[in-house]
């Protein structure tokens, strides 16, 4: 850090770093919501994204002068003056540090930005049946819906209001001129004050901070394994479960895993055998003590039984509907009615019910939001 006349130097370069990697990794992991494939990145983004913000809230203990949030403008009457202030273009002073806006910015991202994780890691538990607190799956399915309101609202709550930040501080920096954004990119300020110092050990913590983000983002991408994102639902051996449904049902597609649908449906899937999507299956090809085998095991673990997310999802948006096909339900349609219709009639996937081609390992009964691919 050199002196420069004039300018103080506010913001050190990790401060700056961890002020980026927040703004970005929110961005992202918010962006990449909208699309179930990019679901990976969602949790990557969304863990370094909890990892920078516990960083800020002890930085705001422990970190340089202006960063700690006992230098921050919190007083309403404050903020409101700076309003008016800068609303009538008779402002004087150049805050060194956080003005009375960024000041309560800053306390709204890390308070938003907490719950939005915690109700982040939660819901990737209870709905999805991963992470650290995937246990969580078995018993709270119903009450998910609430949290990911939460989750969703507090999310657009946080996008509105980084928005108002950045008008303010493009104003600050090119109306006022006060060199607000570009001293997040080149830590000094036109202003009076003190210049920062920021001891070695910080330093030290800091850039450890900032490694372990980084790393942490690499992990997940390249480990479904790991705890952070490991799924309590593991492959199920189908030719060991019920060898006579493995062979018999997977003849002409991939084994459909029986908790997709409700036992009504299955009921009258194998009373239309006859007619089974345009096919004939007799009891020369399953016969009676067969069907009634694969039938029972089905029904055994239908939809009712289960707690994964598809299942509650399918069976609640059924109403007292019982189709054949998942792809008739509401919820099935709703999920997918983003995908472009011409994708199902690619000759790499055939056919709306070809799961497979796109939800990896479904054959196996898994259902993970991080294994979605469509072929292209
Ligand atoms: C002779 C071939 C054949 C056999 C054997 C067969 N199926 Fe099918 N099945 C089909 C076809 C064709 C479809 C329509 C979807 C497709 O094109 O993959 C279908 C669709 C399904 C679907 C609907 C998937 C969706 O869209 O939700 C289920 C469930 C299903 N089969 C279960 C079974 C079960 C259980 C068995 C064993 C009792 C079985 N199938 C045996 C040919 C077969
Ligand atoms: C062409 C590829 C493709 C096929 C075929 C396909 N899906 Fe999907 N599916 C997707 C994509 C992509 C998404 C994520 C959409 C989004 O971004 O929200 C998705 C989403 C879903 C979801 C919602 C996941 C959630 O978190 O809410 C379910 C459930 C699902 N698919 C089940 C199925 C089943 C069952 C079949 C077969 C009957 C099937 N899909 C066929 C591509 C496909």
């Amino acid at each position: 850090m050199n002196k420069i006349n004039g300018k103080v130097f506010v913001w050190p370069l990790c401060t700056r770093m961890i002020h980026w990697i927040i703004a970005s990794s929110f961005t992202i992991a918010f962006i990449t919501s909208f699309n179930k494939e990019y679901f990976t990145l969602h949790i990557a983004f969304g863990y370094v994204f909890g990892v920078v913000l516990s960083f800020r809230i002890i930085w705001g203990f422990i970190g340089p002068s202006y960063a700690t949030f006992n230098t921050f403008q919190l007083q309403f009457y404050d903020l409101k003056h700076y309003f008016a202030e800068k609303m009538k273009d008779r402002w004087r002073k150049i805050y060194p540090g956080h003005n009375p806006a960024s000041s309560w910015f800053t306390i709204i991202v890390l308070s938003l930005g907490y719950i939005i994780v915690l109700g982040g890691i939660l819901l990737y538990g209870i709905q999805e049946g991963s992470g650290p607190l995937a246990f969580l799956n078995a018993y709270y399915y119903n009450s998910s819906y609430a949290l990911l309101s939460l989750h969703t609202y507090m999310s657009f709550l946080l996008v509105l209001s980084a928005t108002v930040h950045i008008i303010g501080v493009l104003i600050e920096q090119f109306y006022h001129k006060t060199h607000m954004l570009f001293a997040m990119i080149s830590g000094y300020k036109n202003c009076e004050g003190k210049d920062t110092k920021i001891s070695q050990m910080r330093n030290i913590f800091a850039y450890g901070v900032i490694a372990l983000s980084v790393s942490l983002f690499y992990f997940i991408m390249s480990d479904s394994e790991s705890i952070l994102t490991k799924n309590r639902f593991q492959k199920i051996d189908f030719k060991q479960e019920n060898s006579i449904f493995y062979e018999k049902c997977g003849k002409c597609h991939k084994n459909y895993p029986p908790y997709m649908l409700p036992n009504e449906s299955w009921v009258k899937l194998f009373d239309g055998l006859e007619n089974h999507f345009g096919e004939k299956i007799t009891e020369n090809n399953i016969s009676k003590s067969e069907q009634v085998s694969i039938k029972n095991y089905v029904l055994s673990h239908s939809s009712e039984t289960s707690t994964r997310k598809i299942s509650f999802k399918t069976l609640d948006s059924l109403g007292d509907m019982r189709p054949l096909s998942i792809t008739k339900s509401p919820y099935w349609r709703a999920s997918h009615k983003d995908i472009d219709p011409t994708i199902f009639k690619n000759p790499l996937v055939k056919d709306k019910s070809n799961c497979f081609v796109c939800h990896h390992n479904f054959e196996y009964g898994i259902f993970d939001n991080n294994l979605i691919k469509i072929p292209r």
